[in-house]
């Protein structure tokens, strides 16, 4: 009998539970039935909006999982000098709020409501690169589906703190980072996951990116290491964004000129060395370049120094070297045509035979005829050989032939004067190739490096 009555009070109990916990269930479940008349009935939610301040949990030892995922819409703005890169931004977060659901056919058959933001609960997610307040605009609407899913959406512009490399600057990628955590839930209370796959996010963003700016969005990535601070752990969902620089403008507006006024610069030592044009040619050239210069500062990074700064630097270089090497020809041109110094043996032989190598024709070097056979016609850079030391002599020669003993010696230190004359107007010449040379050597050896680091 004792064990008859325990059995039915047993089935009692359990009853009385099951009938509780379906009770707990129903209280959940939103009561829809005046939603056709005048709308959605408020106060079906009320007790759903009166628990916005807390967490949406049944359990509160289990986490919140928001499911996030963003576009970028627009690169704003890359400022190298504060390290700051300015972008807009959709992000969109997904969670679950258990104590909204309701029965979508009781409720005329409404499967999503829109609900003012500011009745919810809202996680707290924020870019932790982001430097300044977040500046969401008020009156933001959220999707709330039958099952209790809330899809909320909002647009940001958001100036975030990016490790930016301008060394190879209009040729230049950077990779910015976009981490997404919350400020204060830690990994116990809230998760993170993903809403869309990484190259979703990356397709939706080259389709939605109108502007045809500077910064062209090159891919993203992502990574998910959760971050320690002191004992708590937060989960946190780091995007690479990886853009590139278009080069266009910098290349036709900084390297091309720059390029034309070295190119005529070098040009120009084909001009001849006697002529006084180069010079002046040189030092137009080297004002130009400054202006230049000048006029094109604005274009370049505000700070930190990169590889192009180095390149004008240098340019700017050539350009002095190869005038102070006029300068150096025509000084030893104007020293060799007024008052020639005596020429060191060595340098004599060598000039000898420099020429007679330079020579197609072997019969013609005979020594002791006259300096003028020296003459540095041949030299390239030179189309006025030096006439007035080779020609002017001749006639006068052959008319005083049949005079004094001195005048013959003095013509015969005249000859000599002038084959000395010769040989350093050749000396010259030689100089001036040797150094053009050399500056072409050293050009071409910067290009070379300039354009194998922009390239790699
Ligand atoms: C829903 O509310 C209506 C009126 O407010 C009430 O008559 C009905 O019994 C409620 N339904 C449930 C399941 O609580
Ligand atoms: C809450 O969740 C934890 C972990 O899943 C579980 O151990 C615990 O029993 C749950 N509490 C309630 C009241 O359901
Ligand atoms: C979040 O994503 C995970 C895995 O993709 C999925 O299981 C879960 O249902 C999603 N949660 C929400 C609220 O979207
Ligand atoms: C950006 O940097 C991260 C980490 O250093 C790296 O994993 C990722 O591949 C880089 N992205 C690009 C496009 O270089």
């Amino acid at each position: 009998m004792e064990g008859g009555w325990l059995a039915g009070g047993r089935l009692l109990l359990c009853l009385t539970v099951h009938l509780l916990l379906q009770g707990r269930g129903d209280t959940f479940t939103i009561n829809c039935s005046g939603f056709d008349q005048h709308g959605v009935d408020p106060a079906a939610f009320q007790a759903v909006f009166d628990r916005k301040a807390f967490r949406p949990v049944i359990n509160y030892s289990l986490p919140t999982q928001v499911n996030i995922s963003f576009t970028l819409s627009a690169i704003l703005e890359v400022d190298a000098q504060l390290q700051l890169l300015t972008s807009f931004l959709w992000i969109n977060m997904m969670w679950d709020n258990p104590f909204i659901s309701w029965n979508p056919e009781e409720c005329v058959n409404i499967n999503k409501l829109t609900i003012a933001a500011e009745n919810l609960w809202i996680p707290d997610i924020i870019i932790s690169e982001s430097m300044t307040v977040d500046k969401t605009p008020p009156g933001l609407t959220a999707y709330v589906s039958s099952e209790g899913r809330i899809q909320y959406n909002k647009p940001g512009r958001v100036t975030s703190i990016c490790n930016l490399d301008i060394f190879y600057f209009p040729f230049d990628q950077q990779n910015c980072t976009v981490t997404f955590s919350s400020f204060l839930h830690t990994v116990d209370s809230l998760v993170l996951g993903m809403d869309k796959e990484v190259w979703e996010i990356t397709d939706t963003s080259r389709d939605v990116i109108q502007t045809q700016g500077e910064w062209e969005l090159q891919g993203i990535n992502m990574a998910t290491p959760t971050m320690s601070v002191g004992s708590h752990t937060y989960d946190q969902i780091i995007f690479y964004v990886a853009i590139r620089r278009r080069p266009r403008l910098y290349v036709i507006n900084l390297l091309v000129p720059s390029s034309f006024l070295v190119a005529i610069d070098a040009l120009s030592f084909y001009l001849p060395a006697e002529n006084e044009n180069r010079a002046p040619f040189k030092i137009t050239l080297l004002l130009g370049y400054n202006v230049f210069l000048l006029m094109m500062n604005d274009l370049l990074p505000a700070s930190g120094t990169p590889l192009i700064s180095v390149y004008f630097a240098l340019c700017l270089s050539m350009m002095v070297l190869s005038l102070l090497e006029t300068i150096f020809i025509t000084y030893l041109l104007h020293l060799a045509t007024t008052q020639p110094p005596p020429m060191p043996r060595w340098l004599h032989s060598l000039l000898l035979h420099g020429t007679r190598a330079t020579r197609c024709c072997p019969t013609v070097p005979q020594k002791g005829t006259k300096g003028l056979d020296l003459t540095p016609a041949h030299l390239p850079g030179n189309k006025e050989p030096v006439e007035l030391v080779g020609t002017v002599p001749d006639p006068r020669e052959a008319e005083l032939r049949g005079c004094s003993g001195s005048t013959v010696a003095r013509q015969e230190d005249e000859a000599q004067k002038l084959q000395l004359v010769g040989l350093w107007v050749q000396f010259s010449h030689m100089m001036d190739t040797l150094l053009f040379r050399l500056y072409l050597l050293f050009m071409a050896a910067f290009v070379i490096t300039v354009i194998v680091l922009w390239n790699t």
